[in-house]
């Protein structure tokens, strides 16, 4: 397949990294990150000396860009396509934070950050690389959704929201261009090992029920779990799949391990 040029959004960290490394031999990359530079230099890094040993024409670079300023967002598309000196054929929308809490003790500006961040930043995106597809008549688009879209956790109602939201995006989306040769497809993962899950890990393994009595498979995703599915998912083999959801969670969502 030809190495083409993907976006990934969060590129730096936890899952965004899992996906970028799994994609080093199909893909150049366009790292975007918000604003831990010292994590983006050592991606960059580490991804650069994974890629040396397969492709010394491999490219990579990090963008720094708060993508809550959603109308920044078409201008940095275009940088990475000058950049690059292509179009991207691959976009995967990984970035995000949580903002957790009991809905009648949160606050309104935390839901409009969240859902810019997981639902309105990855539609922008969508917007800015899409021309460049259909003109390529190949695009590749994968949103992060999360088990949380279907199974409700206290705390969770803005993410919920923005989950179920870029879910049905996605199916949307989907039918729009498939006759474009592009696909949209989301991704959504139980308990990954990430900086964004450490605090909730080690809750659970103190927990007298402890990851088994949570996870059926008996351990916490990886985000190299994540990104061999996103590997498959955004290449030529996978052309006929578009406008679903895969769940990759160990089981998480089948019930309860212990029953
Ligand atoms: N981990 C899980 O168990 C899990 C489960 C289900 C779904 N997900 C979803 O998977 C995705 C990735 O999660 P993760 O666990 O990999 O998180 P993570 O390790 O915390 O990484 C988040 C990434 O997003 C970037 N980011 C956050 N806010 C941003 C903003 N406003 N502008 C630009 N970049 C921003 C961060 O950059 P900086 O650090 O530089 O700010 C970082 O690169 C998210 O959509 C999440 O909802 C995760």
């Amino acid at each position: 397949m030809k190495r083409r040029l993907a976006i990934v959004t969060g590129g730096t960290s936890g899952i965004g990294f899992g996906i970028a490394k799994k994609l080093i031999p199909h893909c150049h990359l366009a790292l975007v990150y918000g604003r831990d530079h010292q994590k983006a230099q050592s991606a960059l890094n580490q991804l650069q000396q994974d890629a040396n040993e397969m492709d010394p024409d491999f490219k990579v670079q990090v963008y720094a860009q708060d993508l809550l300023q959603l109308e920044e967002i078409p201008a940095l598309v275009k940088k990475i396509t000058a950049d690059f000196g292509e179009a991207p054929g691959v976009l995967v929308n990984s970035a995000g934070r949580l903002r957790d809490g009991l809905f009648q003790l949160s606050s309104i500006k935390d839901h409009e950050e969240l859902l810019k961040e997981h639902l309105l930043a990855p539609m922008a995106l969508c917007h800015s690389v899409i021309k460049g597809m259909s003109m390529a008549k190949f695009g590749r688009i994968i949103n992060l959704s999360s088990i949380s879209a279907q199974y409700s956790k206290r705390g969770q109602t803005n993410y919920a929201a923005a989950k179920g939201g870029i879910e049905s995006f996605t199916r949307t989306l989907a039918l729009e261009v498939a006759h474009r040769g592009i696909t949209v497809n989301a991704i959504a993962p139980g308990l990954i090992q990430t900086p964004m899950t450490q605090g909730l890990v080690e809750k659970i393994q103190a927990s007298s029920e402890g990851i088994r009595g949570r996870i059926p498979a008996g351990r916490l995703g990886t985000p190299e779990d994540i990104g061999s599915l996103a590997a498959f998912l955004c290449s030529e083999e996978a052309s006929y799949i578009t406008g679903v959801s895969i769940a990759i969670d160990g089981g998480r969502s089948l019930g309860d391990p212990q029953s």
